[in-house]
């Protein structure tokens, strides 16, 4: 399997190090050749050579790839961070990764944030719509710098894309034996918008009797993460709202450190990423939690069919928070290498 690794800026550099380690030493144990071509794009990368990625980046990444796994891109040195657009939005776009799939399970009792729950309440995947919403790029500004500027930012919704993702959600559910869906919007405000999210949900959600479908308001939804997590299942949303509750997701797994994503056309070259970003302030302190990108490391293997490499992982990264071979966020003592050896030894064995 060839694999694009694109390490990024701050603790993506930290984190991807770790998560190729994990890789590596699970290769070994299964017998598995995982080729990982280690690519510079990076705001280092545009700061010296003006490049954020080559004229054929994006055809390189779909053609010569199985997967690609990044750990972070942004960094306060590149104002408007032109090179995360580019290398990641823009891969989301270009390769047209519709799904993105943000389990959010916790992993131990220890780390739920909520009082009275557990592993029981915390065990739901979010499907974000990933390629069209806000993040199109679509408006502009109109006497920009002066006190009479209008600013226009666009949101997208095409049936095209809504449907999609929709239907992934649902079969997903299927699946996974799964009976019930959520689908958030804020069509009461945005009644033209989610107006075609509320008609295509309706329609997809008919086609699936054993799947009970509800909606919530995204405002609603995002007290009940916090109120009563165990309600859900399966959430699907568009890119904005989505963006915004797997934050608050990955403080359900215990911190932003342990969230995991798949970035996935179905079937075709998809990306691999922890939910969080660079944390510029913990860049190259061996402090930063890997588990999130050992987790979507994890992810990738289960996507590309290593079901069982997969598990793996997954197994090792749970017997290293349950014998508290972490890092401080989650009340280890642990840094950022030292997690990665033990977790990249235990798989070894
Ligand atoms: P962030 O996720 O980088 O960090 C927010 C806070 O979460 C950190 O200060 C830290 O307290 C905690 N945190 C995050 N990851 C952690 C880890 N692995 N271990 C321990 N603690 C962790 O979000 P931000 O500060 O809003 O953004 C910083 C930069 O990252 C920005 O340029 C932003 O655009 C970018 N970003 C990139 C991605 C991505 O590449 N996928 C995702 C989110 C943000
Ligand atoms: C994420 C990130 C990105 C997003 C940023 C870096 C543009 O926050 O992957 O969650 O908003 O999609
Ligand atoms: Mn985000």
């Amino acid at each position: 399997m060839r694999i694009a690794v694109i390490p990024g800026d701050g603790i993506g550099k930290d984190v991807t190090a770790e998560a190729v380690k994990v890789l590596q030493a699970t290769g070994e144990a299964f017998g598995r050749r995982f080729d990982l071509v280690h690519l510079p794009w990076s705001a280092d990368h545009y700061l010296k050579t003006g490049e954020t990625l080559p004229a054929n980046g994006y055809q390189m990444l779909r053609d010569e790839f199985q997967a690609i796994f990044v750990g972070a891109l942004g960094d306060p040195r590149v104002p408007g961070n032109q090179h995360a657009r580019d290398i990641l939005l823009g891969t989301r776009f270009e390769l047209d990764l519709y799904v993105n799939y943000r389990p959010v399970r916790l992993l131990d009792d220890r780390l739920c944030p909520l009082k009275d729950r557990g592993r029981k309440d915390i065990n739901f995947v979010v499907f974000r719509e990933n390629t069209e919403g806000v993040y199109v790029s679509v408006g502009g500004r109109f006497k920009a710098g002066t006190t009479d500027e209008v600013a226009i930012q666009e949101e997208i919704n095409t049936f095209k894309g809504v449907n999609r993702i929709i239907r992934h959600a649902f079969e997903y559910a299927k699946a996974n034996g799964l009976t019930k869906v959520c689908m958030a919007d804020k069509s009461n405000a945005m009644q033209q918008g989610h107006a075609l999210w509320q008609r295509v949900y309706k329609e997809v959600a008919a086609e699936y009797p054993g799947i009970t479908a509800t909606h919530q308001y995204i405002d609603a939804l995002a007290m009940f993460l916090v109120k009563d997590p165990g309600q859900y299942q399966v959430i699907v949303t568009n890119n904005l709202f989505g963006d915004i509750v797997t934050d608050i997701g990955g403080a359900l797994q215990g911190g932003l450190g342990m969230a995991a994503s798949g970035n996935i056309h179905p079937g075709k070259t998809s990306l691999f990423e922890p939910v969080h970003g660079s944390a510029p302030p913990l860049a190259g302190k061996n402090v930063a939690n890997p588990m999130g990108a050992i987790l979507s490391s994890a992810l990738m293997l289960e996507t590309l069919g290593a079901v069982d490499e997969a598990k793996a992982i997954e197994r090792t990264v749970e017997a290293a928070i349950a014998q508290n071979q972490t890092t401080s966020d989650i009340g280890g003592s642990l840094g950022t290498r030292e997690v990665g050896d033990w977790i990249a030894k235990r798989i070894a064995k």
